[in-house]
């Protein structure tokens, strides 16, 4: 036989076998999004399959009812119980979802890069004007009013009498009437008071949005062993594709005494003329945050409070103008009235879904107004969580390109 035709035998050989591995047969084809080759239910090797080539797919997983459980085997000897604990919105809990010596590593991760104080928007807001909240439309501020123009404007929680205080230091209020009229207001400047405000938040960083420490991990460039266990773990339990799992932001917090963060939602909603933010935008500005979904951890156990409140969980409607109206996203003081709370554990997950899927794109929809949440103040103890942020960009194509 001539070398030539040994050729095309083999060729033909290799064209055959190769045909045997790649057809899926209904036993083997893995559902979308789930590592079918994870040889010790943690390590996936060369060729793992996740999802279809160029197919991403938000999924979403179903809650059933609140209080319902299932067992997840998701890896050899170690089931979890994933609990549905809200319907509206949908949100979920593992205990146990970390060992404690991943939920160790974590933290000694962040403690190897070095923690920086949280920034709010009080930080960084540009002091050169305020809305003001004259909500009954007399051309006057009462307290109340105050109050929430300084929310609004300055990020920052005060209450009466903090704000009496600011106007005597201020001199604000020279009628001493508690009421500020349009005169009044003039003679301030919002450099001044944004001045004030900043001093004050050094002396009381309790009335701050959000008082922590922070830094960023970055999964993508990881290379860090106990960080590629948990990163599968996620995609397993979410059923998510790796390429979102990988793109997504860890952020290790920790709160000390009176640490917390008050309401708010972790995505952005939907916004034609402004974007998904990209790896680049990010710091530049606009450009929406968007993050389907939310997966925290709790790093450690706190000895008293430092829940996750959701303050309008199950609510039937939802007015945002209410929610900001009521001090209600104030969960340094308002955290007993939230609707729904879910206390810290060392290895525990929480996730939830910060927006719906469109059907019609199959994509990215609209953000679950009722995810407004925040961390209620550690009264005792510390608290360390590591929250995992699945980001998207505004479509498929967008995503699959790469952000
Ligand atoms: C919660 O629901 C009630 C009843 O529908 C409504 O009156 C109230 O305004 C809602 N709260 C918020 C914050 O929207």
């Amino acid at each position: 036989m001539t070398g030539r035709a040994w050729l095309s035998i083999l060729v033909l050989m290799v064209d055959s076998l190769s045909f045997c591995i790649n057809e899926p047969t209904a036993e083997n084809k893995a559902p979308r999004g789930t590592c079918s080759k994870a040889v010790d239910g943690v390590h996936c090797d060369e060729n793992v399959v996740v999802g279809e080539p160029g197919q991403l797919e938000l999924t979403r997983l179903d809650g059933v009812e609140e209080g319902y459980v299932t067992s997840l085997d998701i890896e050899p000897g170690r089931s979890l119980q994933l609990k549905t604990l809200s319907m509206k919105p949908l949100v979920f809990e593992i205990v146990d979802f970390l060992t404690t010596s991943e939920s160790d590593h974590f933290i000694a991760l962040a403690n190897n890069i070095g923690l920086q104080t949280s920034k709010t928007h009080s930080d960084r807001a540009n002091k050169n004007s305020f809305t003001l909240f004259d909500q009954d439309g007399n051309r006057r501020l009462s307290l109340d009013e105050m109050k929430l123009t300084i929310e609004n404007s300055f990020d920052v929680y005060l209450d009466h009498e903090d704000i009496r205080k600011m106007y005597t230091d201020l001199d604000m209020d020279q009628d001493h009437d508690n009421e500020i009229t349009p005169d009044e207001i003039q003679k301030t400047s919002p450099a001044d008071m944004g001045e004030y405000l900043q001093k004050k938040m050094i002396q009381y960083p309790e009335k701050k949005s959000r008082f922590s420490e922070q830094v960023w991990l970055r999964p993508d460039f990881s290379t860090d062993e106990v960080f590629q266990h948990v990163q599968l773990r996620v995609q397993k339990l979410t059923k998510l594709p790796e390429t979102l799992i990988k793109r997504s932001h860890v952020q290790v917090v920790k709160y000390g005494l009176k640490g917390h963060y008050n309401a708010h939602l972790d995505s952005t909603p939907l916004n034609t003329k402004v974007p998904c933010c990209t790896e680049t935008t990010r710091w530049k500005g606009n450009c929406r945050i968007c993050r389907y979904m939310t997966i925290l951890f709790y790093l450690s156990d706190v000895e008293e409070g430092g829940e996750t409140a959701f303050p309008v969980a199950g609510n039937i409607t939802l007015d945002e103008e209410v929610l900001r109206s009521s001090g209600n996203i104030n969960l340094f003081r308002s955290c007993h009235k939230a609707n729904f709370k879910v206390p810290p554990k060392k290895g525990k997950a929480v996730i939830w879904y910060n927006h719906f899927i469109n059907p019609k794109t199959d994509w990215l929809g609209e953000v679950d107004r009722f995810t407004w949440h925040g961390g209620c103040p550690v009264v005792k103890g510390e608290k360390w969580i590591a929250n995992f942020w699945i980001r998207v960009m505004d479509t498929k194509e967008e995503t699959e390109k790469g952000f």
